[in-house]
């Protein structure tokens, strides 16, 4: 399978090419794709790659699940790849199962994305000329189009937002480097701010509405999604903004009743106390630093969350299981 590393953008378009599932694992680690619901796919097509090679798929998916803790699509998409294959003993067939899986999980993906920027566009008046967002949540880290940006997109063909305020989103930069990247693509105009600069913005009312992806929400609508985005939607309520969060339900984990209960990936320091290569923290012992990843924002601070089946508003406990299809899974 082709994809593409997206450590290397926006200098560099390098499309890696694999059979081996290892490989997607490692990328899946590294970073080189990311964003929730991407991760998810590009496990299922790394598991039909795994039967393809005549490996064994049970232990291929725990390799791939063990790679991010943080976003539910990664083991939503294995589980519901494994699912698919029950009851099957051909190989053949379990490959093209798996194959058939993947690309049902990733088209899916593209028309939910469709349908999220169309309810999140619906929501945005003329009056929102400039929408701040955090992370990427675009065409990258999605089968296509995209989440938060999904709805930027649709609100964008619409004639709102004039400007979109680009949260750089350190330590990994998400935001300069990869959602600058694809709104220019789009020639949707945009402003790269550093993450500590969001406050100032709102409070002078350059911002009119927040909008951003998530790695997980929980039953009660708590929101999991890159580190950062909890202040940013408490400095929206302080500032009477209101803050969006655009997903599609499989990031959404009814298993789990609050955010308390989200595992949050910590990674390597080295990734604050470098740029890329260039170290910008003193060679010291006593110099420590932490990566936390994601963090967690409380229900109350979210306006609505978007997704492909509507949208949905407090009290979460009712609108999402509402608008959620899935099962709940029995808890162990
Ligand atoms: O560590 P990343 O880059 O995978 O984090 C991605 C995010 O936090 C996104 O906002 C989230 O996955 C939503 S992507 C549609």
């Amino acid at each position: 399978m082709r994809y593409l590393d997206q450590t290397r953008l926006p200098d560099e378009e390098v499309w890696k090419e694999t059979s081996d599932y290892r490989e997607i694992a490692r990328a899946i680690s590294r970073l080189e794709v990311r964003g929730a619901p991407l991760i998810g796919i590009t496990a299922a097509y790394g598991l039909a790659l795994a039967a393809a090679a005549g490996e064994d798929v049970v232990r291929a998916a725990e390799e791939l699940r063990a790679t991010r803790p943080t976003a539910v699509n990664l083991p939503w998409a294995l589980d519901r790849c494994l699912r698919a294959t029950e009851g099957l003993s051909e190989p053949a067939e379990v490959k093209k199962r798996l194959v058939g899986e993947a690309i049902a999980i990733h088209e899916e993906d593209i028309a939910a994305n469709h349908r999220i920027g169309e309810y999140g566009a619906a929501l945005l008046d003329n009056d929102t000329q400039s929408i701040l967002t955090h992370c990427n949540a675009g065409a990258l880290a999605t089968g296509g189009y995209g989440t938060a940006l999904g709805v930027i997109r649709s609100a964008h063909l619409g004639a709102c937002p004039r400007t979109v305020y680009v949260n750089e989103t350190r330590p990994l930069l998400q935001g300069a480097r990869l959602t600058a990247w694809e709104l220019s693509r789009d020639h949707i105009p945009c402003v790269i701010i550093v993450d500590s600069a969001a406050g100032s913005y709102m409070r002078r009312g350059e911002i009119d509405a927040v909008i951003t992806g998530a790695d997980r929400i929980t039953a009660n609508g708590d929101v999991a999604n890159k580190i950062g985005t909890y202040p940013l939607a408490v400095l929206a309520r302080e500032n009477d903004i209101p803050f969006y969060v655009a997903a599609p339900t499989s990031t959404i984990d009814l298993s789990l009743a609050s955010g308390d209960e989200i595992p949050i990936e910590e990674r390597s320091p080295t990734e604050v106390t470098s740029l890329r290569i260039v170290r910008i923290a003193p060679w010291a012992r006593d110099v420590l630093a932490e990566n936390r990843a994601f963090d967690v924002t409380p229900n109350k601070y979210v306006t609505a969350i978007i997704t492909e089946n509507g949208v949905a508003r407090a009290p979460y406990q009712e609108t999402i299981a509402a608008l959620c299809k899935q099962e709940v899974p029995a808890r162990g």
